[in-house]
């Protein structure tokens, strides 16, 4: 008897502590599964914002916040905002475009949540003004608006704000939090590699202000052809990297020119053959002076190009069609264009429509004809003048 009741009391405990163990690894299975979902959407976001760092600012901010966002469902409107001092910007809006470009405000409350305003013409109207249990920070149960915060060395830097119909769950909430961090690192590299590309920029423009004075002819035609080759780039459907590359390319196109001596550059009546032999040197001596550092070789090889023609008759290589570099050819069409329309002491710069004809003349012999068909577009969609 008492044999049987310690049989049927161990075989109930042992019963027992199975339930309880299996439900503990039911739990622990799901915490375990939750993990891993979470860890996935940050292994695949960070895939996806590994190219986005170098973009440029808009296009890296509209990435961002899209990828930030993309697994919540049914977001009825989303701000990312960023913040210099007491003033901010909303760099990207989603369902609400209205909101882009405006100046945002962010008024301290003594909590952890701050109202945000958009600031337009000296009015100010609120965009999100969460309630003091919105923040994600403070209860969270049936919230429908998300704010989270991105701070980089320890300054407020950026909020996003998500808002939607129905309650956030806390699955998702956990994410978003975890999140700020990620943003906050992308921020921080994004930041830094535009103001290295800062430095940079502001190194060749000075460069090329030395340029000018060598040669004042050329004012702002370097800054013109860098701005205009980068937008034909993009018309031609290039990627971020190419128009980038495009515009550097471009903005240093004629750096060579440094070297040739000043009374040539500068003559105006007609060159001799000797003289322009040796003006024709300067995307030589530009790519020498490039390719000395291994960051700026590919964009010296584009500057070698620049004076290549699509028959083949051009210098220094005499390359012809697609043999001469892509950016090489974009280049030599808007380099003609500023040239033709910029005025001399010697001659007067073509109209729009004199400068156009003459590109399309030249089109298939001198220039790129699909080149020349883009630009012309550009052109006449009254995108430039
Ligand atoms: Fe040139």
């Amino acid at each position: 008897m008492t044999l049987h009741f310690f049989l049927t009391t161990a075989i109930i405990l042992s019963i027992s502590l199975n339930i309880i163990l299996l439900f503990r690894l039911r739990k622990k299975r799901k915490q375990l599964l939750k993990y891993s979902s979470q860890l996935q959407k940050f292994r695949d976001l960070s895939t996806k914002l590994r190219d986005i760092v170098v973009q440029r600012e808009e296009t890296f901010y509209k990435n961002l916040h899209e990828l930030s966002i993309g697994f919540l469902k049914n977001v009825k409107k989303s701000y990312l905002i960023t913040f210099d001092g007491e003033y901010g910007q909303v760099v990207s809006a989603l369902g609400d475009t209205s909101a882009k470009e405006k100046k945002v405000r962010k008024i301290d409350l003594p909590y952890s949540v701050e109202r945000v305003y958009l600031v337009e013409k000296d009015k100010l109207s609120a965009i999100f003004e969460p309630s003091l249990d919105t923040s994600v920070t403070s209860d969270t149960s049936s919230k429908k608006i998300l704010v989270t915060d991105i701070h980089i060395g320890g300054e407020l830097k950026g909020k996003l704000l998500i808002e939607r119909d129905e309650p956030f769950v806390s699955d998702e909430i956990d994410t978003i939090k975890s999140l700020s961090g990620f943003l906050t690192s992308f921020m921080a590299t994004h930041s830094y590699v535009t103001s290295q590309g800062k430095f940079q920029k502001d190194m060749i423009l000075t460069i090329i202000r030395i340029l000018e004075y060598h040669d004042p002819y050329t004012k702002g035609h370097s800054k013109n052809v860098a701005n205009l080759a980068s937008l034909l780039a993009e018309k031609l459907g290039l990627s971020d990297e190419l128009i980038r590359k495009t515009y550097w390319a471009a903005l240093v196109h004629d750096i060579g020119k440094i070297v040739i001596p000043s009374t040539i550059l500068n003559k105006e009546g007609k060159l001799t053959i000797e003289e322009f032999e040796i003006i024709k040197k300067h995307p030589v001596y530009g790519h020498d002076f490039l390719s000395t550092s291994a960051d700026l070789r590919e964009l010296a090889r584009y500057v070698y190009h620049h004076h290549e023609r699509w028959d083949g008759k051009g210098y220094p290589s005499g390359l012809s069609g697609e043999d001469i570099p892509l950016i090489s050819r974009i280049i030599a069409v808007v380099d003609a264009w500023d040239a033709m329309r910029s005025s001399r002491p010697y001659r007067k710069g073509l109209s729009k429509e004199e400068a156009l004809k003459e590109l399309i003349e030249h089109s298939g012999i001198q220039f790129d004809p699909n080149i020349v068909r883009t630009f012309v577009k550009l052109i006449r969609e009254h995108l430039v003048d």
